[in-house]
């Protein structure tokens, strides 16, 4: 019954604890409203053939009278269904928003345009939030600049960041698996390129992935830096940490962002006419000052990395800009 609801709904997989249960009352709302509106449509119909004009000249219909306690029970029932629905949607927002004691904590920040993830261990990443499945999660969240919206459509969650205030939602994954965040509050340019993912592992990958060592089944989260100088391979790894990868391409593919292959020493033309040729400077000025030089043919929706990134971060990050080989017809 959940299923056929779900679908028939074109509602997306339910992720997480509560999921089922806050589709329930949407599937609750939806049937009883439609059963509602079908009723209405019936009485009105069968009213439109009872009482037609079938004798001229017309009179006028003699007046319906309804017994009191009829009255009573139509506007009663409607409005008792009506608090009934708004009773149990407040007390799954209470739920929603009282973490269990044992949740694990991450401060999800938002900012023009992404998503930072800050984890008790000290550590962080940008775009991907790492988490373990079947355990709870308690999401701190806030805004550095303007109102954000965190929505994981398969967690049925989706809260406000507001800047300078922090609230407070919580969900578990129930299985490991790939989930999109996005951000659903209009927040500017960018705003739609303002994505990210969960990442919910298995215990077993969790633990890997605290220690720093590689998934199981390998290459998407935790790529192969293979022959890589071990600066270039911290730039790697600092790509996909820091969701540089989440915009630019590595393999001459176009993207939201231009590609990395082959644009170290290559000539950039930009939006205003100008041009230069991508060294360390420009690479290093393009994190922190994105928008002083938007490349021809994109949108200025990178976000500053100035504060982000510190200055050995940074040179990671030419580093392993500059290993990539070019690809022909690569922008
Ligand atoms: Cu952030 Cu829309």
């Amino acid at each position: 019954m959940n299923e056929i609801y779900r679908q028939f709904l074109f509602l997306p997989e339910q992720g997480s604890s509560f999921a089922r249960e806050i589709d329930a009352l949407h599937y609750f709302v939806i049937t009883g409203t439609m059963l509602g509106a079908l009723a209405v449509a019936v009485v009105a119909a069968i009213f439109l053939f009872r009482f037609r004009a079938t004798v001229r000249p017309y009179k006028i219909t003699p007046r319906l009278l309804v017994p009191g306690w009829l009255e009573v029970v139509f506007i009663g029932g409607t409005l008792s269904l009506f608090v009934l629905w708004w009773d149990l949607g407040f007390r799954q927002f209470v739920m929603m928003r009282t973490p269990p004691p044992d949740a694990q904590e991450v401060y999800v920040t938002g900012k023009q345009w992404m998503w930072r993830f800050a984890y008790p261990d000290g550590r962080g990443s940008v775009g991907v939030l790492y988490i373990p499945a079947g355990r709870p999660i308690k999401v701190v969240l806030t805004s550095r600049d303007v109102i954000h919206s965190f929505f994981i459509p398969e967690f049925r969650i989706k809260q406000d960041a507001i800047p300078g205030r922090y609230s407070t939602v919580w969900f578990q994954a129930v299985r490991p698996g790939t989930y999109q965040i996005l951000c659903t509050e209009f927040c500017g340019t960018g705003h739609s390129t303002m994505r990210g993912e969960v990442v919910a592992l298995s215990a077993e990958d969790y633990e890997r992935w605290l220690d720093g060592g590689k998934r199981a089944d390998g290459a998407s989260a935790f790529p192969d830096y293979g022959e890589m100088t071990p600066m270039e391979a911290t730039g790697a790894r600092l790509a996909g940490d820091k969701g540089c990868l989440r915009c630019h391409t590595t393999d001459g593919t176009r993207h939201i962002g231009p590609t990395w292959a082959g644009l170290f020493g290559s000539r950039r033309a930009f939006e205003d006419g100008s041009s230069a040729v991508a060294d360390e400077g420009y690479l290093t000025d393009s994190m922190m000052d994105p928008r002083d030089h938007i490349v021809r043919g994109f949108a200025p929706v990178m976000p500053s990395y100035l504060g982000q990134l510190d200055a050995a971060e940074a040179a990671a990050l030419v580093e392993y800009i500059k290993s990539l080989p070019g690809v022909p017809n690569g922008r």
